[in-house]
């Protein structure tokens, strides 16, 4: 809920790390997240209006191009970079989730969905809803932003402007302007198969212990379509391979 120039919402359990997460990112000057302030008198977590529109799904048709994508990845470069030296609370609790098996390198955001990014004109800017941020590698998070918007997703589940996108040419453009390692480039569909298998366990799993809309995510089919979206990058891979080399 918005109040003045505030946002309140449910405070989870990863709210305190997610706070200091957001602190972090304010003390070494990375714009592109909403500030912490505190808890409000109901218990909300209080947060920083960001300003512009979240790109929410029937998407426009500016958020499925390839100049939004070159600026989303230099925007999740620019998070990584700043948030590679935050040290969580030794306390710290974070959401459960998917993984990749390489030691964690830094906190991910682990959620950049197109309703989750902040556009200003038509440019996006900032990331909200650090919920499912977590200890993972940059390759994991990188991998989970092109689930959304390469999309790595099979085309009848594609929102209907991403139906038609050359996908193989948008993995390669985001690892270029991000500036992914080769290496990692080259584990990128590896990482993002292992995922799927781990996404649909643990979405499962939320949605009988957390219920809600997690339950109705998962009722609305949500296992379904990572299932198709691993059937797909299966039946593609030696030609994204082949355009990731
Ligand atoms: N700090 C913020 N600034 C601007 N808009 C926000 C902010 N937080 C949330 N929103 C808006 O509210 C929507 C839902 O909030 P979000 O934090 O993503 O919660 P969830 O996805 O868990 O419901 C977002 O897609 C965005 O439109
Ligand atoms: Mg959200």
């Amino acid at each position: 809920m918005r109040v003045g120039d505030t946002v309140r919402r449910p405070r989870g359990r990863s709210a305190p790390a997610v706070d200091a997460l957001l602190r972090h990112l304010e003390a070494v000057g990375f714009a592109g997240a909403p500030r912490p302030l505190g808890v409000d008198e109901r218990g909300r977590q209080v947060l920083s209006y960001v300003p512009g529109v979240a790109a929410a799904r029937p998407l426009p048709a500016y958020a499925v191009t390839d100049e939004v994508l070159a600026d989303l990845a230099a925007l999740v470069r620019r998070f990584h970079d700043a948030v590679e030296g935050f040290v969580p609370p030794p306390d710290a609790v974070w959401a459960g989730g998917s993984y990749d098996d390489a030691a964690p390198e830094l906190v991910g955001h682990c959620d950049i969905t197109p309703e989750n990014v902040i556009f200003d004109r038509g440019r996006p800017w900032a990331l909200i809803d650090f919920d499912l941020a977590r200890p993972v590698t940059r390759l994991f998070d990188v991998a989970t932003t092109l689930r959304h918007w390469a999309p790595i997703a099979d085309p009848i589940d594609r929102d209907p402007r991403q139906r038609h996108l050359d996908v193989g040419a948008r993995l390669r453009l985001f690892c270029d302007v991000y500036g992914l390692a080769a290496k990692e480039r080259r584990r990128l569909l590896e990482v993002s198969r292992l995922r799927f298998g781990r996404s649909y366990v643990a979405m499962r799993a939320r949605a009988r212990t957390e219920g809600g809309a997690w339950a109705r995510m998962w009722e609305d089919g949500a296992g379904e379509r990572i299932r198709r979206a691993a059937d797909w990058l299966d039946a593609y891979w030696d030609e994204l391979d082949a355009r990731l080399r």
